[in-house]
């Protein structure tokens, strides 16, 4: 999704928000541009990638203290330089960037068009230069207030007005935005990546939140003008957490980050062989009640809550509803008294799933979310925040995000298991002992490395692949392929093992690829046989198996075995062959490993 970027201070305008825009580039964009007030607002844009916009600038000579930088990822119309922001009014007085949707758009526009506003591109978000161009006399919240309650739909605003050099104003609803807090200097961004080496210090704008931002002054005001009095939140990371620190690619840094992260995510919770969820706002009583868990997410998330959804219902005896989050917010979800939501999300940014977050609050619903980034909305809607503290994820596919989403539900599932008397102490620390040798197993899997790397150069030129599972393996098979689709583009399937007979296995001819996870004992059998039905039909076999299974060798064109440990924990490992094996799939065929075409990193449209 696009990225926002703003300054004002003393310092290279320019290079800062140019800075700023390339450590947003993984937010997925097809163009970019900026703005910078000097004498007048001097506006730079260019398709395609940031280094199109540096060269360009190099032709110019623009100096100012305030500026704001845009990164455009194409909602309505295509990109080019005219469609990219910043958009302005006529004269140039109004310079604006805008992160979202405004439904309204066309109904706005008509209007403007009638006053006598001409359009030049194509886009929802020019209509607000022009909207606020036509309301603007002197107070730029004043004009702001007006521009808001005329449109309809989802936005993350920064607004420059030429007649003031000293400020720039912006608002938020439902798409992100951040206020950083310098000396002498502040920012605005998207994200915390964008201006982290800057300041560690910011405000997180809530829906319908207004800010005026100088460079020594910060004023917060709610949708009525109020002035208002924000918590700073404070990273306790450092810039180098969100750079490539000798990788090639932020995918494989992320990838061998996970055994730390891993331990970082069940050490901040586990405590003398128990595990505590501090400020927990649902009590022990609250839990024994719960009737239902509603688990919904998009994407990777969704995946992990499969997984949750498989160790919760064994180790609580609790029924989970799993939705994908696009689903469950139209869906009229049937949510009841004592039933709790968890909402995952890593950017704790993604509509989908903040919109069905809202709506199981309306419905008088707990929420307990397990996200990533700390601050984020999702984060800010929740009744209880489950950080899993995997520092800033930058590449698009994520990998120590969906890891650590993991580990947190294994933990939700153990300490509501015990608490409802579920599973007895010993099978609790026993469970939580393996929890700490996480790491370790997962440092094994990712000894591997040189292995799925000969794999990967044997079948990296495939265009179609199965991935299949029982049970858990299916859970993983999911998150298996879509890793490999999402970088590679390899059209991968994951399918239910059992359930190829149903239709798919049509599809397998000589030589179609079929990767099999298997780390189930009492799928073991089952397992086999579907595989072997498809090796009888011509298919290639890549197998994940557990150690221990020595018989799969005489099925296996390729095999590759990972540690044996506590079966409702193996998807933490099978799917570390598969986030190296789509890795090195993707080098081969000369992907962009960590800014795939067509995704973003979090997708705060609908
Ligand atoms: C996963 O590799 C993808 N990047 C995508 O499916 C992602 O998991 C999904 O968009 C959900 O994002 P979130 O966890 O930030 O909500």
């Amino acid at each position: 999704m696009c990225g926002i970027v703003g300054y004002i201070g003393n310092k290279d305008t320019k290079n800062i928000l140019l800075d700023g825009l390339k450590k947003l580039e993984y937010r997925g964009y097809d163009s970019s541009g900026i703005a910078i007030l000097d004498s007048e607002i001097n506006i730079v844009k260019e398709k395609g990638k940031i280094v199109n916009l540096e060269n360009k600038l190099k032709l110019e000579n623009i100096q100012g203290n305030i500026g704001i930088g845009h990164t455009r990822w194409a909602t309505h119309g295509e990109p080019n330089e005219i469609n990219s922001h910043p958009h302005f009014s006529s004269d140039k007085k109004i310079a604006v960037v805008h992160n979202g949707i405004i439904e309204n758009y066309l109904e706005l526009k008509e209007k403007l068009q009638n006053k006598g506003y001409k359009f030049i591109s194509d886009t929802d978000t020019e209509v607000v230069a022009h909207l606020y161009h036509s309301y603007y006399t002197d107070d730029m919240l004043d004009a702001l207030c007006k521009v808001l309650r005329d449109i309809k739909g989802s936005y993350a605003l920064c607004i420059m007005c030429s007649e003031h050099k000293d400020k720039f104003i912006v608002a938020r609803k439902d798409s992100p935005l951040i206020i950083g807090i310098g000396s002498d200097e502040n920012f605005v961004a998207s994200d915390i990546p964008a201006i982290l080496e800057h300041t560690k210090e910011y405000y997180f704008l809530d829906d319908m939140e207004m800010a005026i931002i100088t460079k020594d002054n910060i004023n917060i005001f709610d949708r009525d003008k109020n002035l208002i009095k924000k918590e700073v939140f404070k990273v306790d990371f450092d810039i180098s957490l969100a750079q490539k620190n000798g990788y090639d690619y932020f995918m494989l840094k992320e990838i061998f980050e996970q055994p730390l992260c891993i331990k970082k995510c069940i050490n901040a919770k586990i405590l003398d062989n128990d595990i505590f969820f501090e400020k927990f706002s649902i009590t022990n009583e609250q839990i024994k009640d719960i009737n239902n868990i509603h688990i919904v997410a998009c994407g990777s998330a969704y995946h992990a809550g499969m997984v949750g959804k498989h160790i919760i219902e064994k180790m609580c005896r609790i029924p989970v509803n799993l939705d994908i989050a696009s689903e469950f917010r139209y869906k009229n979800p049937i949510l009841n008294k004592n039933d709790i939501c968890i909402i995952i999300s890593q950017s704790g940014e993604t509509a989908d799933t903040l919109a069905a977050l809202k709506l199981a609050r309306e419905k008088g619903i707990k929420i307990i979310s397990i996200v990533n980034v700390v601050g984020s909305s999702i984060a800010r809607e929740s009744n209880d925040v489950l950080y899993t503290l995997a520092g800033p994820e930058i590449a698009v596919a994520t990998t120590k995000g969906y890891s650590t989403q993991l580990a947190m539900l294994y933990m939700i599932a153990l300490k509501f298991g015990y608490i409802r008397c579920n599973i007895n102490e010993s099978t609790y620390k026993d469970y939580i002992k393996e929890l700490q040798s996480m790491e370790k197993y997962i440092k094994n899997c990712l000894s591997l490395e040189d292995r799925i790397k000969t794999i990967a150069n044997k079948y990296y030129n495939i265009e179609n692949a199965f991935i299949i599972g029982r049970g858990l393996d299916y859970s993983a098979s999911l998150e298996a392929s879509l890793k490999l689709k999402e970088i590679s583009y390899i059209h991968s399937e994951a399918y239910a093992a059992g359930e190829l007979k149903h239709g798919s296995i049509a599809l397998i001819e000589d030589n179609t690829v079929v990767f099999g996870i298997l780390t189930q004992d009492d799928l073991l059998e089952k397992a086999v046989s579907n595989l072997k039905e498809v090796k009888a039909r011509g298919a290639r076999l890549v197998i994940i198996a557990k150690e221990g299974y020595e018989s799969l060798r005489d099925i296996a064109d390729d095999i590759v075995f990972i540690p044996n440990i506590k079966e409702e924990f193996m998807a933490s490992l099978s799917v570390i062959p598969m986030q190296l094996l789509s890795y090195y799939v993707a080098i081969n065929r000369g992907c962009d490993v960590d800014m795939p075409r067509n995704l973003a990193k979090s997708v705060t449209v609908e």
